[in-house]
């Protein structure tokens, strides 16, 4: 493994994504508690996955986590297979169906590496995965070459014109008294794991530019609103002190686009 990757393993083999704000217990009850409170701040993401529509349908999840989406293709009777670089996300996934009497095929594994044959997936999903390893383009490649043709990618990145990015920039440029530091460094050194990356919806279109037909859109998030606990890293008395000032109106009113999560369906 590259030194870079390695980082992006150990950040996230040191608490899975959500886990140290959302998941109590590592049982039936802690589980279902974190996806409440994960469809409850994150309620698009039932649209964007579909899971229903995943029945009998032969789907790879990239990047696991805590297995809250997993769980919910395994409930859709999708025929399943999942990965994570991670062996904490992959053990709390199994956890985590276990639990619930599912059942996936579950392993550590690379997205830029995917050790699946050719076009045998109906459809490929990752949600927030992509933009945290280091050959993003390589792993987009990966998620191409094992679809089947007319097979669905259900991608979510991140967009670089969000006000996470941003307030960010705010905190870590501006108030650091440096202001010449690019949003791309900004967000490759604060966000969450070293070397995250986030695109714009042209560099998006070109990264999926082998697909058929693409569909792009952004969303603006509890993060973006300051509605929610902001993330595993970010504490303290100005987050508090922007939480109460925050123009949550004004926001969703006139930078609707203004949002971190781009979510992106192309179909090979
Ligand atoms: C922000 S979390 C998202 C997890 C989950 N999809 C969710 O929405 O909660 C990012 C996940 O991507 C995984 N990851 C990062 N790079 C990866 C790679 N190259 N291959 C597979 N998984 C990767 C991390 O281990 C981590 O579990």
């Amino acid at each position: 493994m590259s030194q870079a990757k390695q980082h992006v393993h150990d950040f996230w083999n040191h608490a899975s994504c959500g886990e140290e704000l959302y998941l109590s217990d590592r049982d039936r009850e802690g589980y279902a508690a974190q996806a409440t409170a994960r469809y409850t701040l994150e309620p698009y993401i039932l649209e964007f996955a579909s899971f229903s529509q995943a029945s009998g349908q032969r789907v790879l999840e990239i990047g696991v986590g805590l297995g809250a989406d997993h769980q919910r293709f395994a409930e859709a009777g999708a025929v399943l297979s999942g990965i994570d670089l991670t062996e904490r996300a992959v053990e709390h996934s199994r956890r985590r169906l276990a639990a619930f009497d599912l059942t996936s095929d579950l392993a550590v594994g690379d997205a830029e590496n995917l050790a699946f044959s050719d076009e045998i997936f109906d459809v490929v999903y990752s949600w927030g995965v992509l933009h945290h390893s280091p050959d993003t383009p390589r792993a987009v490649a990966e998620v191409w070459r094992v679809l089947k043709r007319g097979g669905h990618a259900k991608i979510m990145i991140y967009h670089k014109w969000s006000m996470i990015g941003f307030m960010l920039w705010l905190r870590y440029a501006l108030l650091a008294f440096k202001p010449w530091m690019t949003l791309t460094e900004v967000y490759s050194r604060y966000l969450e794991s070293p070397g995250t990356k986030a695109y714009s919806v042209s560099e998006a279109r070109k990264l999926f530019a082998a697909f058929g037909e693409v569909k792009i859109q952004t969303v603006l998030t509890h993060g973006d609103l300051l509605e929610s606990d902001a993330g595993q890293r970010h504490q303290g008395r100005l987050l508090d002190l922007a939480r109460k000032l925050w123009p949550r109106w004004f926001i969703r009113r006139v930078l609707p686009n203004a949002g971190l999560f781009m979510l992106i369906e192309a179909r090979k």
